[in-house]
């Protein structure tokens, strides 16, 4: 059986993608078909390399019956490209790097805006940086991704992807 990857990219992977990965693994446990996925997070940058995620993120996954254990990484086009079937991206930043990166459409058309499947968009389509932000941002975050989520596997049962 196939399973569907996932790859959350945000810019350092220590806040919004481990967050995104974290809540994503959280829906699909909780509706017990995680053997149906792979999911997995990077960064554009290479700053925190090895790090977990942010204390803040932690926390705040936490509260939610999370456990965030990914330890980061950066993105590597030649294999993520290859292994992925979606690539979702966290910012417009995020989004125009990985873009960049890639040379051909089957790649291209891999990548998307993670909130493309938030139900509420009335605010756009990024998930806003929390990283200088104060405990209120990393809550913000974790509440988008958890309802992206959901919003995401709605539209794969849609698609006919999974029952
Ligand atoms: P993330 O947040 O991209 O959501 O992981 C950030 C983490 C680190 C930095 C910026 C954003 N930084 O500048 O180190």
């Amino acid at each position: 059986m196939n399973q569907i990857r996932i790859l959350f990219v945000c810019l350092g992977n220590i806040c919004r993608s481990p967050a995104g990965q974290g809540a994503l693994q959280k829906v699909i446990d909780d509706l017990g078909i995680s053997n149906l996925f792979y999911i997995d997070s990077c960064g554009t940058a290479g700053y925190h390399i090895g790090s977990l995620p942010d204390p803040r993120t932690r926390k705040v996954a936490e509260q939610e019956g999370i456990k965030l254990t990914h330890q980061a990484r950066k993105f590597q086009p030649s294999k993520d490209f290859a292994e992925f079937d979606f690539i979702f991206t966290m910012d417009d930043s995020n989004y125009k790097n990985i873009i960049s990166l890639a040379w051909d459409d089957t790649q291209k058309e891999k990548v998307s805006m993670f909130r493309t499947f938030d139900p509420i968009q009335n605010d756009g389509l990024n998930v806003p940086d929390p990283y200088y932000g104060t405990i209120n941002d990393f809550e913000l975050v974790q509440e988008i991704v958890t309802r992206t989520s959901k919003g995401f596997i709605n539209f794969l049962r849609d698609e006919g992807r999974i029952k």
